[in-house]
Order: C-alpha cells, then structure tokens, then sequence
C-alpha cells in the first residue's frame, strides 16, 4: 500500500477500505508516514467527508493505537458522559452522586486540562482533603463497593489522536465533523464505558456555533458509537450564555450541592435531568426515558443523592461537612459587585468572554504550567431574559485581588441589556438512535 495512491482515491471522492485506514493510522503513530501526506489527507477528508463506515473504522483504529482501559472488573453497565465543552458546566459534578444513588457504576477518569475553570479533577479538590490518585484495585474496588470513583488519568491512550488533532490545527482541518466525530470518540472509547452519554453544545461559547453544525456532530458520533458496540445517545444543548450561575472551582461545587438539593439553577437542573436520564436508560435500569427522569427526580427529592456525594467524598479523603457547609469550601478575598448600568433585560451573555474573565481572575489555566486559584470565579446574578434595574447586581466577582478593573470591564462588553429578550432554548433535541 501506498499512502500516495489513498491520498489520490480520497481526494476522487473514493471510500477508504478498513485495511486502508488501519494501514494509515498504524503508520502514521509509528512515524512511517510523515506529516505531510497526513496533512494532504486530512484536508481531503475536509472537501469530500467519509462515510459512516470510514468514520467508524477511523475511530477504532484510533483507539487500538495505544492503551485501552479495561473496566471490565466493574460490575454492571458503565455509562460515561462527555460533553464538547462549555462555561461553566457544572454537569458531571451533579451527575456522578445522582447516577450513582441509583446504583449504576460512576468510574470516572478525568484530566485536568486548560480552559476557563478547571476540569473535573480540580473542582472536585477544592474540597479539603479529596484526592485522585488511588491505586487501580482501589478504584475498582469503590466503584463496585459504592458505584462512585474518580481517578486521574493514566496510560497512553489514543496517541493517534493526539498527533492528528494537533496537525488539523495547524492546516485547517479542524472543522471537519468526520474528524471531530471520530476524535471524541476514539477518545471515549478507550476510556473503558460501555455506553456514552453526549452533551453537544452550540452557541458563543461552544466548538459549534450553530445548532445545525450541532446535530450533524451529534449523529455523526451516535452512528460511531453505536456501529461499534457502544451504545450512544447524544442532548444538544445552548451554549451561548454560561450553564447555572457559578463559573469557578469551589463556586461549581457548591453549585452542584446546591443542584442535588433540588436547589440549584434551573437551566443546570434541566440539563442534568436530560443527561442523567439517558444514562439511567443505556444502563438498562429503566424501561423509558421517563421512567429514567422520575427515578433521578426521587433522589434528588429523597436525600440519596446528596448522601451519595458525602459518601463518595469521604471516600476518596475529603471532609463531607462541606455538603451541609459550603463556606467550608476556599472563599476569595474580595467579593465585588458589577452593577447594571440601566434598566432592561438581559439579552446576552457572552459565554466564552465571560469565561474568560473568570480565568482571568485564576479560575483556569491559560497554559499547562499556571496555578489555578480554586476560590475565584464568577456568579451570574442575572440569565439571558432577566429583568434588571439599574444599580442592581449583574455579576459578583469572587476575586483574590483588589484590582479588578479588566474583569469588570470584560463583564461590562459581554452583558447586553435590551428592552426585549427572551430565554433562550436549553435544549435544542436529542439524538437516541
Ligand atoms: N475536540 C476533540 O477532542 N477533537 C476534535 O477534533 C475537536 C474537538
Ligand atoms: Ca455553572
């Protein structure tokens, strides 16, 4: 094989065999073929897609290029969430306890990464105590002993993806959904689960603007996870303001506590009852989607939710007062009020900006080596379609520094106030099948 003679039959518009692909991929982590050619490939897969097929094979070629995890010590149906990315997304931090009160195995391995707040992991440590770095039995152990774990990431898993990704962003073949597709879920895949829940967000703050590029996204992967044994359903939800109220680390926590009260913001309730039911439902504890929502209702309802977050805290070294003690949780220094300029409603709320600003602040990292402040952020006082008088609270910046001048006037150009506006839609559908 060739890869000039594939590169040639993908730019005619041809199909990719398997054996093609596999032969790409291998040779391709291996260093056998360069850059170059993959790049000239890369941008054909741009002008002339692949079929369902070619994406399926991509991605398990992907994930067969480095380490798998094996979870299959977990007992049970293991259904892992991921979302494309967001401001904000408290989601998986209410999502684990709730799933797991119902008896369905959280196994949860998380990075931690760059962004506007941190990931999973560093939210979860602005609990005093809580820590990640448990032996494997110890993992497999709590999961199966009380269906709730986090662990960092370990291994090399989809080195293909990674050397893919980095060269599409550099020759602009990011935007191709083929590619995306294939890419997420390699890397889903080789994390272990045995059926994948997707959160596909669109909007300003979202990889896809529009809820079109959104869908088209959420089947693509679907078809993938479900044409290789993975079941896989997919929500498409709003991204153009940011999800809740809080946008920081100990501020999402104590946002989730909040949400797994029943008292959390409604957007994010919504959201994670959306999520959660289909999880509930890959993991065959339920017979429908709505019998799914009402089981994860009554926990909430019943306490076991929140118990299950205590449990799950105190089991990984944390202290479980700060459930029923949030101020427990880091404070920043300073707390400061952005207040509206004028009368109105809000109309936007620019969700990356905003995010933005609460990095500024410390909430995340802007390169791999920057410290994360895990008291700052922000909280949201007012939503896309609230009502505000001039003087009142828009923001309140939770800040460890005096001077907050370039966050105040990050939040001032991002917050629009109109005379009309209207909430937008949270969730634009849902993809089963
Ligand atoms: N996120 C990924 O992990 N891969 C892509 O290709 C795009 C976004
Ligand atoms: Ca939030």
């Amino acid at each position: 094989m060739r890869m000039v003679d594939l590169i040639e039959k993908k730019r005619d518009g041809g199909e990719l065999t398997t054996e093609e692909i596999n032969f790409i991929i291998e040779g391709y982590t291996k260093g056998e073929i360069p850059d170059y050619q993959v790049s000239a490939l890369a941008m054909a897969i741009f002008f002339k897609d692949m079929t369902q097929r070619e994406r399926a094979d991509l991605t398990m070629a992907m994930v067969h290029s480095g380490d798998t995890i094996d979870l299959s010590e977990i007992e049970g149906i293991k259904v892992d969430k991921h979302s494309t990315g967001g401001v904000g997304d408290t989601t998986t931090l209410v999502l684990a306890p709730l799933v797991a009160a119902l008896d369905i195995p959280v196994a949860k391995m998380s990075g931690r990464g760059l962004g506007h707040t941190g990931g999973t992991i560093d939210k979860l440590e602005s609990i005093e105590g809580f820590h990640v770095e448990i032996e494997r039995e110890e993992f497999v152990e709590l999961v199966n002993k009380h269906k709730i774990a986090v662990i960092g990431q370990t291994g090399n898993l989809t080195p293909a993806d990674k050397k893919l990704y980095a060269l599409r962003d550099v020759t602009g073949t990011v935007d191709s959904i083929s590619l995306i597709a294939s890419s997420i879920m390699s890397k889903k895949i080789a994390a272990g689960s045995d059926a994948i829940v997707l959160d596909v967000k669109t909007g300003a703050g979202a990889f896809m603007k529009t809820v079109d590029d959104a869908k088209a996204l959420a089947l693509a992967m679907v078809s993938i996870g479900n044409n290789v044994g993975r079941n896989t359903m997919a929500v498409i939800s709003d991204m153009s303001q940011p999800l809740g109220f809080a946008i920081g680390n100990s501020l999402e926590v104590k946002e989730a506590i909040d949400t797994l009260k029943g008292q959390g913001p409604k957007d994010l309730e919504e959201l994670c009852l959306a999520l959660g039911r289909q999880m509930v439902y890959l993991a065959k504890k339920a017979s429908s989607l709505e019998e799914a929502e009402e089981m994860l209702k009554e926990v909430i309802k019943n306490g076991k939710a929140l118990e299950k977050f205590k449990e799950f805290i105190r089991n990984q070294g944390g202290n479980p007062d700060v459930v029923d003690h949030p101020e427990q949780l880091p404070q920043a220094k300073y707390q400061i009020e952005v207040p509206a300029k004028e009368d109105g409603v809000v109309a936007e709320i620019v969700a990356d900006e905003i995010g933005t600003a609460a990095m500024w602040l410390g909430a995340g990292r802007a390169t791999k080596e920057s410290e994360i402040d895990l008291a700052v952020g922000l909280m949201l006082n007012k939503k896309i379609g609230d009502r505000v008088k001039k003087g009142e609270s828009l923001v309140t910046i939770h800040a460890n520094r005096e001077n907050v001048d370039d966050v105040i006037n990050k939040i001032y150009d991002n917050i629009r106030i109109a005379d009309h506006a209207e909430a937008p839609v949270l969730i634009y559908g849902t993809v089963t099948e």
